[in-house]
């Protein structure tokens, strides 16, 4: 076991099964049950997974293999293992986990805060009647991203509590804190998500929510045929990176405690294969109870189906307050909701976490309490931009380079692995460590398939942008302030850290030898 700060080597999960529910935590997060589904619906419904899975083929599954081996064969969070592979690189390695924190984590923090807020109205139904315009009085938005208004004190002080929360599993090492939390939290959100989905099935037009769900329109995904269908695609890939939280450096940070005999490939399908299949069963509950709507209201579901914040702070409450329960159970219906969203955020918030903090005490002689302490403090600080009457407007600004500065991490990372440490290099690594054998493929995949996708994706979600702003749909000004400052500033920051001596380098220690986890 490591000691804090100390150089005789960093702690290891505690086993295989801590490890994967830490992995698949961060994987399943808010996205899975709130993006995930309406994403389908929209984009063609069943034939969506046609390009999801696609997707998880060619980029989810190959990049997981590649970010676990980095981790794994390097021993050493983003920063350490990149420069390991090749000295310049190292500055990739930082920015990735500091765009992560910025671009991501600052707002998932207050999410998940509207979610322990809107948790605690459950007991009371206390968004009422108007839902819609209890959400804007409760942000105090002021539906643009220029217009700060005042700090809304309510969300501040929950913000902070998530923040400590944070804090408190993220202080201990590894094996003590994110894989404790873990072991409670990926049972209680199946739990959760199982009552919710069975308890949504019993509600008159919940078949007919799902059936919309599910059915397929394959006009939609034809890419011969429907000139939008690239939309389709790329949204197809956005969601897998974002959902597997891939090209972040999260997963290769979670793989560097891992011990020296492990199974990189059966973790990397394991963690894909339960964060997918969460992913659509989750979907049964949001659009069982959309059925419902619609069914109550007389109307088709494209009347009551929103996406994401809409979903789950707009249309799911008034739901809840027309559910057909007993007074109780709607209000623990509504409870067992906002609950199991506020466990896949915060189980999605540590290991962003974790992926800054790990660089850190990689790099310098500073206790691992400290640094934890130093970052959920100055997050907490952070995640303030989103507590203003601009903050929602702002957060959509920033999820567009959020998404796009994902898909060129796993684009670096896939050439850092494949073409400078070379892919059958990270392949030999892969099949001695034992557990399932690492086909040739992969080789093929993470070498050509996989980086020609994902800068066609990436070309397609620019060109997107670009055009917001050449037909005036884009605020400039809060693309410049949030958007690419976030960009430029991190981009100076990790330059700067790689003028640090290295700490800690630690190799794999002999009495690890046997340990398979
Ligand atoms: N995977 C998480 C979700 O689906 C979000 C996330 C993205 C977490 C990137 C970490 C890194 O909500």
């Amino acid at each position: 076991m490591s000691g804090e700060g100390g150089d005789e080597g960093r702690a290891l999960w505690g086993s295989r099964l801590g490890f994967l529910l830490a992995a698949i935590g961060s994987a399943v997060g808010l996205g899975n049950i709130w993006r995930f589904s309406y994403t389908a619906y929209a984009n063609g419904g069943g034939a969506f997974l046609i390009p999801y899975f696609t997707a998880l083929l060619v980029a989810g599954i190959p990049l997981m293999i590649l970010e676990y081996a980095i981790g794994h064969s390097q021993r050493g969070s983003t920063p350490l293992a990149f420069f390991k592979i090749k000295k310049q690189w190292e500055i990739v390695g930082w920015w990735l986990p500091m765009v992560a924190t910025i671009a991501v984590l600052f707002f998932y923090a207050v999410v998940i805060a509207w979610c322990v807020d809107y948790f605690t109205f459950s007991f009371t139904l206390g968004w009422g009647n108007d839902t819609a315009k209890f959400f804007t009085e409760y942000l105090k938005a002021s539906g643009s991203a220029s217009t700060l208004g005042d700090l809304n004190i309510r969300v501040a002080a929950t913000t902070a509590l998530v923040w400590a929360a944070c804090w408190a599993i993220c202080y201990r090492e590894i094996n003590h804190g994110i894989e404790k939390a873990c072991l409670v939290f990926m049972p209680l959100l199946l739990l959760l998500t199982a009552v919710l989905v069975v308890a949504s099935l019993t509600l008159d037009g919940a078949v007919d929510g799902i059936k919309m769900y599910l059915k397929p329109d394959f006009n939609k995904i034809d890419l011969f045929h429907n000139p939008n269908a690239w939309k389709v695609w790329t949204s197809a890939f956005g969601q897998i990176f974002f959902s597997l939280s891939l090209g972040f450096g999260i997963m290769i940070t979670y793989a560097s405690y891992l011990p020296k005999k492990t199974d990189i490939v059966g973790n990397a399908v394991w963690t894909c294969v339960a964060n997918c299949a969460y992913s659509i069963f989750a979907g049964f509950a949001v659009f069982g109870v959309l059925g419902f709507m619609a069914h109550e209201q007389g109307v088709g579901i494209a009347e009551v189906a929103k996406p994401g914040g809409a979903l789950a702070f707009i249309v799911y409450p008034k739901a809840i307050s027309q559910l057909p329960f007993p007074g109780t159970l709607r209000n623990l219906f509504g409870a067992a909701f906002f609950l199991a969203l506020v466990i896949a955020g915060i189980s999605s918030a540590i290991s962003l976490v974790e992926a800054l903090v790990c660089a850190i005490t990689d790099k310098f002689k500073i206790k691992r309490g400290n640094v934890v302490t130093f970052l959920c403090v100055a997050g907490f600080l952070g995640s303030m931009t989103y507590v203003s009457s601009a903050g929602s407007s702002i957060m959509d600004v920033v999820n567009a380079y959020a998404d796009q500065a994902l898909i060129l991490g796993g684009l670096l990372e896939c050439l850092l692995v494949a073409w400078i440490m070379k892919a059958s290099v990270a392949r030999q690594h892969v099949n001695d460590s034992g557990g399932i054998h690492l086909p040739k493929i992969w080789e093929f995949m993470v070498k050509y398939v996989t980086p020609a996708v994902l800068i066609v994706i990436l070309y397609l979600d620019i060109k997107g942008t670009v055009s917001l702003f050449t037909t005036g749909k884009a605020d400039v000004a809060a693309h410049v302030i949030y958007g690419l400052r976030i960009i430029a500033t991190t981009a100076l920051f990790a330059w700067g850290l790689t003028m640090f001596k290295w700490y800690r380098k630690s190799p794999h220690k002999p009495e690890e030898e046997h340990i398979l986890t």
